[in-house]
């Protein structure tokens, strides 16, 4: 059978799989119940950018770009979205389909009109894909991490000019 991997937005059917890739691939179930209760919350839940990766029909790769908003020390608020989280099933990682996922991720959240991405992760994996410490924009987390693994990216030319402060996660993030 030929393979096909098509990454598309995800639907109502997809659901319950997408709750279980999360929950076996972070080998826990917090991140499978963040996405289903970013979903109900329509004032950052945009449906385009909630992500499936199937292979032949399967679904075995989710990923989620939810509204958040950097707030300067000025209290001007600027509108950015989080990817956050994305997971590909155990058996099917390491074969570019995170990849994919990203850059069709970004390719929409564009066309979408949003002007920059913010990602907590792998500080070798996400500048592939043209993310940078966001240290560069001088826009922190809420929360202590390593200042490497906190990236954004311009998804248009000075996307993040004259943006800086902290990202306020929606309060579903809380505790995850
Ligand atoms: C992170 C994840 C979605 C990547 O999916 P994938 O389909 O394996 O990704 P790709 O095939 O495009 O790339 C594989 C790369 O992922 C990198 N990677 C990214 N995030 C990683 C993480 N949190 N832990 C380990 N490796 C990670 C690996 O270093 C590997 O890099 P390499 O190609 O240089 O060896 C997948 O490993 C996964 O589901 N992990 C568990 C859940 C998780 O940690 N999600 C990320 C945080 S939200």
């Amino acid at each position: 059978m030929i393979n096909q991997l098509i990454v598309r937005t995800e639907t109502f059917d997809d659901f319950e799989a997408v709750f279980n890739i999360n929950h076996i691939a972070f080998g826990q179930d917090g991140e499978a119940k963040l996405v289903e209760a970013l979903r109900k919350n329509l004032a950052v839940f945009i449906p385009k950018l909630s992500i499936v990766a199937t292979l032949n029909d399967e679904v075995v790769g989710h990923i989620l770009f939810t509204k958040i908003t950097i707030k300067s020390d000025t209290r001007t608020s600027y509108e950015s979205i989080a990817l956050a989280p994305m997971a590909v099933k155990p058996e099917f990682q390491k074969s570019g389909i995170g990849g994919q996922l990203i850059t069709k991720g970004l390719e929409e959240a564009r066309d979408l009109g949003f002007q920059s991405v913010i990602v907590l992760g792998h500080e070798h994996y996400y500048p592939k894909f043209g993310f940078e410490p966001a240290v560069r924009w001088n826009i922190k987390a809420p929360f202590e991490v390593p200042v490497n693994a906190f990236m954004a990216i311009e998804l248009v030319a000075d996307g993040l000019k004259d943006v800086s402060g902290t990202v306020i996660y929606p309060k579903e993030f809380d505790g995850v």
